[in-house]
């Protein structure tokens, strides 16, 4: 490759890279400082950037963009699958039964929902009937999940369920083969456990004590990372 086209490519990757941060809502690259210092400045942000998206087929039935809530300085980022009736009417993740007992879980750990945790979802927009997100919908809502985690930095990453856990780790392994242990994932630990609707469906103590295990093992994580 010559020296000419080696600029050409450089130049068409910058073009790309300056695109998709338009499209994440960065009004400006400033250089030598950040363009957002302030997390909660970034999240709002991004979330502004997702006023009504038509990016996939799921904005045709949701109500609400449910972006994301929680501390946006928070070192732990709880990742569902995507919002359910109850969150696509209040326009927040976890809202509803399953929230209930994800909030308990992560109280039974010494989490506080609010104070901890920044919790977020693959897709911002209710699959209806709540079916699995289909892989058109995960790619076109990916950029705004990524964009999350970049911003917050977690040192942990609690991921809920087979859809959530298959997704980030890019695996088809179903959630009982991935849970018990951690991973690498970009620059954060990645724990993946059972989704509480999961967990209501199957009140069995197997299952139970399985969570209670992650849970445990995402709040080690958290203590050497953080501490
Ligand atoms: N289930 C999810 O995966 N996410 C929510 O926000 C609610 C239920």
């Amino acid at each position: 490759m010559d020296e000419r086209e080696i600029l050409a490519d450089v130049l068409r990757d910058l073009g790309q890279t300056l695109r998709h941060h338009r499209d994440l809502g960065v009004p400006e690259i400033s250089l030598g400082r950040p363009a957002f210092p302030d997390p909660a400045e970034a999240l709002a942000a991004q979330e502004t950037a997702l006023q009504g998206c038509t990016r996939c087929k799921l904005s045709r039935s949701r109500s609400t963009i449910v972006f994301g809530s929680g501390n946006p300085r928070a070192r732990l980022l709880v990742v569902g699958e995507g919002p359910g009736e109850e969150e696509d009417r209040q326009g927040k993740p976890f809202v509803g039964r399953a929230g209930q007992l994800l909030t308990r879980m992560l109280e039974s750990v010494g989490f506080d929902r609010e104070r901890d945790c920044y919790i977020a979802n693959v897709v911002k927009c209710r699959p209806e009937r709540n079916r699995n997100p289909e892989p058109d919908e995960v790619a076109a809502c990916n950029p705004f999940l990524t964009a999350q985690a970049d911003t917050i930095q977690p040192a942990v990453i609690l991921a809920l369920g087979n859809f959530a856990t298959q997704t980030l780790l890019g695996t088809k392994d179903g959630i009982t083969r991935l849970r018990g242990r951690s991973y690498e994932f970009r620059s954060s630990v990645l724990v993946p456990t059972f989704h509480p609707a999961f967990l209501l469906r199957n009140p069995g103590q197997e299952f139970k004590r399985m969570a209670w295990d992650d849970l445990k093992l995402a709040r080690r994580e958290w203590e050497r990372l953080t501490g």
